[in-house]
């Protein structure tokens, strides 16, 4: 199907954010991380980077919210460019089917983590780009790509979050020490977990994470580009792992690549269509923003999107 025009999607987005903002069923924020526990759940936004240029939203699409999970991607992106193939010998592609902090599978599979988007696969990704960097420059690397990404300096690490997610991050901890004790974490467990939660705390806006996204909807003049295998790659991965194990059913009813975070964010790639950022903080049941996966679903009907799309 074709892209509706601007000013056709632009009345959508505005009436989609009225009634999104009707809602009284808004699902539940994110506790275990204190400072994510305070946010205002009756919060909507969404953005549409399109191809040539132009970004349509609705809704509060100014205010910086957690990344969190989302942030995962772009960690990949980053690590795909720089080492390659070689995280595959550290980290499968398959869907867990399990929580994002489960840690259950990683005995039975000797601590190799089932994909990158896990807490366990990421944390093994974070710990490969750390390699040969101190962490203030990994840091930085993962900021500037992002800034380059959205074509905005302006994205910044709530240090804040990261903290508050420190102090209460056993699970992570666990798991770290669990792949360091395979063997799986070249860096200290500290130190990949201090990165690692940093990383989460990047705080954007969805017309930033939108215009961020453009680099895997593969637009011919976004300011950076993967190679076409990568980006195809990386998409295939969120596809199937994006949203844990809730990734089947974004699926079945969106039918796009997307990456969620227990922020509320949820990036959506149409290859060659559009990146789409939308942020609601309430999560459903796998951890996932309920209002945003609804609009989501939204999106996918009006315009039609869809990878399966003849
Ligand atoms: O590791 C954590 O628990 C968080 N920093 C990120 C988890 C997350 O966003 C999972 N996605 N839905």
């Amino acid at each position: 199907m074709d892209t509706p025009s601007p000013k056709a999607l632009q009345s959508f987005l505005d009436e989609l954010n009225a009634t999104m903002c009707d809602r009284t069923e808004w699902g539940k924020v994110a506790d275990y991380i204190p400072e994510l526990a305070d946010v205002p759940v009756k919060q909507f936004a969404i953005s549409v980077a399109l191809p040539d240029g132009r970004v349509l939203s609705a809704g509060q699409n100014k205010t910086p919210f957690s990344i969190q999970s989302v942030s995962k991607v772009f960690t990949l992106a980053c690590v795909l460019g720089r080492i390659g193939d070689q995280l595959w010998n550290r980290v499968g592609r398959e869907p867990s089917g399990t929580s994002f902090d489960s840690i259950v599978l990683l005995e039975r599979e000797a601590g190799r983590p089932r994909n990158p988007f896990i807490n366990a696969g990421a944390l093994v990704t974070t710990d490969a780009l750390l390699e040969g960097r101190i962490p203030r420059d990994t840091l930085t690397e993962l900021l500037e790509f992002l800034r380059a990404a959205a074509e905005d300096d302006d994205i910044h690490i709530d240090k804040s979050v990261a903290q508050s997610e420190k102090l209460t991050g056993h699970r992570n901890v666990a798991l770290a020490h669990y792949l360091a004790s395979f063997g799986n974490l070249k860096n200290s467990a500290d130190l990949t977990l201090g990165t690692y939660f940093h990383q989460c705390a990047i705080a954007m806006t969805t017309d930033q994470l939108a215009r961020a996204g453009r680099i895997f909807a593969r637009f011919p003049n976004a300011p950076m580009q993967l190679s076409p295998q990568q980006a195809r790659r990386i998409n295939a991965l969120m596809m199937t792992c994006g949203h844990y194990d809730g990734s089947g059913d974004f699926a079945f009813r969106v039918g796009l690549p997307g990456k969620s975070g227990v922020g509320g964010g949820i990036l959506i790639i149409a290859p060659g269509k559009a990146s789409i950022a939308v942020w609601s903080p309430g999560l459903n049941n796998y951890g996932n923003s309920q209002v945003g996966t609804e609009a989501a679903n939204h999106v996918a009907r009006f315009t039609g999107w869809s990878v399966f799309e003849g």
